[in-house]
C-alpha cells in the first residue's frame, strides 16, 4: 500500500514542481515499501535515490522561487534544509535504526505538509496562465 498520494489539492500551479513532487512521493512510497518487505539492498538505493532527488527538486523549486522574487524564499529554504538533513540522518544510521517505518511516516506527513502548506504559498507569485483568466 502507498504511504501517501499525489492528488489535485497538493498541485502548486507549476507542472514542473507538480511533476517532481510527484517523483518525490513515489520515491518515498517506493523505498517504505522496500522497508516493509526488509529489502536492504533496495532501500538503501531507493533512499540515496530520494535524497538526491530531492537536492535536485529543492534546487529547482529555490529557483522558482527567486525568480518569482517570493519574500519568504529564506524561511522556505530553511525548511527544505531540515528535511534534507533530516533524511541525511536517516540515512547515516539506518541500518542501525529499528524504527525505519515511523521515520518514513514522519517524512511523509512533513511532505505533505510542507506541499500543501507552504508550497501552495507561493501559489499568488506565478505568472497567470490561459485558464486561470479565461
Ligand atoms: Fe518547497
Amino acid at each position: 500500500m502507498s504511504l501517501i498520494q499525489w492528488d489535485e489539492a497538493m498541485s502548486v500551479g507549476m507542472d514542473e514542481l507538480d511533476e517532481q513532487h510527484r517523483e518525490l512521493i513515489d520515491l518515498l512510497n517506493e523505498s517504505y515499501d522496500a522497508i516493509q518487505r526488509h529489502d536492504e539492498t533496495l532501500m538503501v538505493l531507493l533512499i540515496d535515490k530520494m535524497r538526491d532527488y530531492s537536492m535536485v527538486h529543492f534546487q529547482a523549486e529555490e529557483a522558482v522561487l527567486r525568480s518569482l522574487g517570493y519574500p519568504d524564499i529564506e524561511a522556505h529554504t530553511k525548511q527544505h534544509r531540515i528535511y534534507a538533513d533530516k533524511v541525511d540522518e536517516f540515512r547515516r544510521d539506518m541500518l542501525v535504526r529499528t524504527n525505519l517505518s515511523q521515520v518514513f511516516i514522519f517524512l511523509s506527513r512533513w511532505l505533505t505538509n510542507h506541499i500543501m502548506h507552504e508550497d501552495r504559498k507561493f501559489i499568488p507569485w506565478l505568472p497567470e496562465t490561459d485558464d486561470e483568466g479565461a
